[in-house]
């Protein structure tokens, strides 16, 4: 990326030097794909949406109202939205079977007034799920719990929200099941075929909403991404069987540069495979942890740029790839500078990282023209399903 990094450097009132435009035909493909992304200036929201991608981030009730700036840039790059955690089942419960769902309803407002699509994150999820229904005894109660869940939050958010995650993070091949799911609450309380019910409960409190199987570590190039990748398509194969109305797959992608190896032509295969099945791919969220890199902020801002480049130029080949999601938009919010993140993907230097599109003053970084070259670079694809209010927006561009 020699190229992009000259191509940075002289970009300005006089563009690219001659120097770096005669230096060769690689050089002057990445000066001329800089360049084009630095001079747009278009949102991300619109150069993913000229290739039929919907382009969105993470963000939170709280991040909006409490700052102005940071909800103009949501409004000025984004698409969609999906709430980090606004709509989980623990984090809304404010006691036994009481829920605030202020801060959902806050997020769905606030796309509807700017016209984004909402993605719906999530119904259940075994490591967010009330301590009551974890303290429920028998099946029937835990079933007639989720039940009433999945169903609450769908009816509520039905046209506001686009499409749900319906089960988060469901596969652990590492538990030791044939089958490859995660030994957690809804496996415990219900069995295997909990999942089969809550899709279907989704869809029936939602018949328009896209219901997605959500999960990370599809992309790493060992044995523990060959494990996810192979029980991922067993399962979504099993429930197809079934009838069962899953409609997409959702890929986290939480990069880790210098840490787990990416394979593109096993990328490539899983997706193919997910296509083949007329699934959809939603990239559900896209951000990269950097304690492998160096402490320098230029190397390291170009080298986690480069590691989004080189996962979104193999997903988006895929025709499937419909939504692509940032797991924030500014490093000024991101739960890898949280005591969420794990301790092995924390820095050793104690430096904050760099995970996003803008910096902590919103100011755009080397990953915003990764994402923005690799949307230009997108073959054309038939949009996703998106709600009345995202069809209107880009019917009025
Ligand atoms: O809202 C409360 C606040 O009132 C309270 O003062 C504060 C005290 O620490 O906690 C706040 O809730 C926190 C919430 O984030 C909102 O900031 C929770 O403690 C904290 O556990 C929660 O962490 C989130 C985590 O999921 C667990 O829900 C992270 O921000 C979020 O980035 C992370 O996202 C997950 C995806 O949902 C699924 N895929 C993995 C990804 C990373 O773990």
């Amino acid at each position: 990326m020699i190229g992009e990094i000259v191509v940075r450097k002289r970009l300005g009132a006089s563009g690219i030097t001659r120097r770096a435009m005669l230096a060769g035909g690689l050089a002057t493909l990445v000066a001329a794909r800089a360049l084009r992304a630095a001079e747009t200036d278009a949102p991300l929201k619109d150069l993913a949406r000229d290739r039929g991608i919907l382009y969105g981030s993470a963000t939170s009730a709280r991040e909006i109202a409490t700052d102005a700036d940071f909800a103009a840039l949501i409004v000025r790059e984004c698409a969609a939205i999906v709430p980090e955690s606004d709509m989980k089942w623990g984090e809304m419960t404010v006691g036994d079977r009481q829920f605030d769902f202020t801060p959902g309803d806050r997020d769905v407002a606030f796309a509807a007034a700017h016209r984004l699509a909402v993605r719906g994150h999530n119904l259940i999820w075994y490591r967010n799920t009330p301590d009551w229904f974890l303290a429920l005894s028998d099946r029937q109660s835990a079933e007639d719990a989720m039940v009433q869940h999945i169903t609450e939050m769908c009816r509520r958010y039905e046209g506001g929200v686009f499409c749900w995650d319906v089960v988060n993070e469901a596969i652990n091949p590492a538990d030791g099941r044939p089958d490859g799911l995660r030994k957690a609450v809804f496996l415990e309380k219900l069995g295997p075929n909990y999942l089969d019910l809550a899709y279907h409960t989704a869809r029936a409190a939602a018949p328009d909403a896209i219901l997605v199987l959500n999960d990370y570590d599809q992309i790493d190039d060992n044995r523990g991404g060959d494990a996810r990748r192979a029980a991922t398509l067993a399962l979504l194969e099993r429930m197809k069987k079934a009838g069962t109305p899953v409609d997409a797959v959702g890929i986290e992608a939480h990069l880790d540069p210098g840490g787990a190896p990416f394979s593109a032509a096993k990328l490539r295969q899983f997706l193919k495979a997910v296509a083949a099945m007329g699934l959809d791919i939603h990239i559900t969220e896209l951000d990269a942890t950097d304690e492998n890199l160096p402490a320098s902020i230029a190397q390291r801002d170009q080298m986690l740029a480069d590691a989004y480049r080189q996962f979104l130029d193999v997903a988006l080949d895929e025709a499937a790839v419909k939504v692509v999601m940032t797991w924030g938009l500014s490093d000024r919010y991101s739960w890898v500078n949280s005591d969420q993140i794990s301790p092995g993907f924390r820095r050793k230097d104690d430096l904050p990282s760099r995970p996003l599109p803008f910096d902590r003053a919103l100011q755009r970084k080397p990953i915003w023209y990764a994402l923005a070259q690799s949307f230009q670079h997108a073959p054309v694809r038939t949009p996703t399903k998106a709600p009345p209010a995202v069809a209107a927006e880009n019917a009025a561009k």
